[in-house]
């Protein structure tokens, strides 16, 4: 079978690594990179680290408003699946290159196989909820990560193609957790990251909270990223900030204090997951990184008021909350009950990959 695959944003690449491994052994599978995210450390850092194949095209789209890379990436899609004639078009999540790639395939006719189908917020305003709802309503193919996923779906009307394979990001814990401890272990992740940041404090092992922030809706509104920061600067452990390039260039813009907050570039995923298995919570809006935390079983508080991943929630593993100074503080510095529960297995088996690559060709047949 022949796949055009699509990829362009930093968490696709992480997702984009079992499958392509898995599929590559029996089928051919062209890589498309639109060039979404470009910097070292937001692309090649992964296709290194995780040995994903060179992509065979490389839109180069780069940064836009939404209507301008997407319309980028679908007029450079739509060229290659009508070059390539493919049997299929995977896309993964819920970027703009997402919907770029189901939008080019879908209109060409070209099944669509969505990986993480059936993800909601219904929170309209946000650019990923628009991205996921048109790509699952394009697709043939909706492999959800979650039993939730999929009843989110059949409630939508969409009742064939439904598939609950896991979650492939529990399968890229699973597999790189060891590696991270290897590479990084008796205190080379805090010689790595010193050298990025030479002012950084000493670190030491759940003496850190780790946090990230790139969502539109805290950082394209002034008032909600000030609060965010305001928060960390009185929490009762440094925050460490592998800041998003989008995020870094507004905080600069805003002078704000960063007392007890540690900004550093954006990390490869195995410095990341050593960084999330050793903190005492992670703080973020990031969707795969809350994920993550529980698979680690590292408390998380998510700066948001919705999230995808409800799963997250039970025993308050993770925890909503809204962009309010004292309430963050409030949960950030809760007593963690969440270490004492057990965690149902709700992501899957680790194998995801295997239940793609297994579904996408029996499609083809
Ligand atoms: C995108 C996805 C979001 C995902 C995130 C993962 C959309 C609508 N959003 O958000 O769902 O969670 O990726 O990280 O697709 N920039 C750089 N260098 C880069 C990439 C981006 O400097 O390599 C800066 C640019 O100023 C750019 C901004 O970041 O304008 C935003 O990048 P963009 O890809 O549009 O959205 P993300 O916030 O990264
Ligand atoms: N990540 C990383 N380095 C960083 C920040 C995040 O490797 O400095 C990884 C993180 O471990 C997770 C993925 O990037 O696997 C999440 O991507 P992001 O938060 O950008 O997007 P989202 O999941 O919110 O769409």
């Amino acid at each position: 079978m022949k796949l055009v695959t699509i990829i362009g944003a930093r968490p696709q690449f992480i997702k984009a690594a079992p499958f392509s491994e898995v599929f590559r052994q029996h089928n051919t599978e062209i890589l498309v990179h639109t060039g979404q995210h470009y910097d070292t450390n937001m692309s090649d850092i992964f296709f290194d680290e995780l040995r994903i194949p060179k992509p065979d095209y490389h839109l180069g789209v780069g940064s836009a408003s939404h209507g301008k890379q997407t319309a980028a990436m679908l007029a450079g899609i739509e060229e290659i699946i009508l070059n390539e004639k493919p049997d299929g078009v995977l896309v993964y999540g819920d970027t703009n290159s997402t919907l770029a790639g189901a939008l080019a395939a879908s209109k060409l006719h070209v099944p669509v196989y969505h990986v993480e189908a059936g993800l909601r917020s219904y929170n309209q305003r946000m650019p990923e909820e628009q991205n996921r709802v048109l790509t699952d309503h394009l697709s043939t193919l909706l492999l959800c990560p979650t039993q939730t996923a999929v009843d989110n779906l059949k409630k939508e009307g969409i009742t064939t193609g439904l598939l609950n394979v896991g979650d492939i990001m529990y399968d890229s814990v699973l597999r790189n957790i060891g590696l991270a401890t290897a590479k990084y272990a008796h205190g080379e992740w805090l010689r790595q990251i010193q050298q990025d940041n030479a002012s950084l404090p000493f670190l030491v092992e759940k003496g850190y909270y780790l946090a990230t922030i790139h969502r539109a809706e805290n950082t394209d509104d002034p008032v909600r990223l000030t609060t965010i920061f305001r928060a960390f600067r009185s929490l009762n452990k440094p925050v460490l900030l592998p800041l998003h390039p989008r995020t870094k260039k507004l905080v600069e813009n805003l002078n704000l204090d960063l007392h007890n907050i540690h900004i550093i570039q954006p990390v490869g995923y195995l410095l990341m997951l050593f960084l999330t298995a050793n903190a005492n919570m992670v703080v973020t809006d990031s969707g795969g990184l809350q994920k993550e935390a529980y698979f680690l079983k590292t408390p998380c508080t998510t700066l948001r008021d919705q999230t995808e991943w409800v799963e997250t929630l039970e025993n308050a593993w993770n925890v909503l909350s809204p962009i309010e100074e004292s309430t963050i503080i409030t949960n950030v510095h809760r007593i963690l009950t969440c270490l004492n529960h057990p965690q149902p297995r709700l992501f899957g088996d680790g194998n995801a990959a295997q239940k793609i690559c297994d579904a996408v060709t029996r499609t083809e047949r």
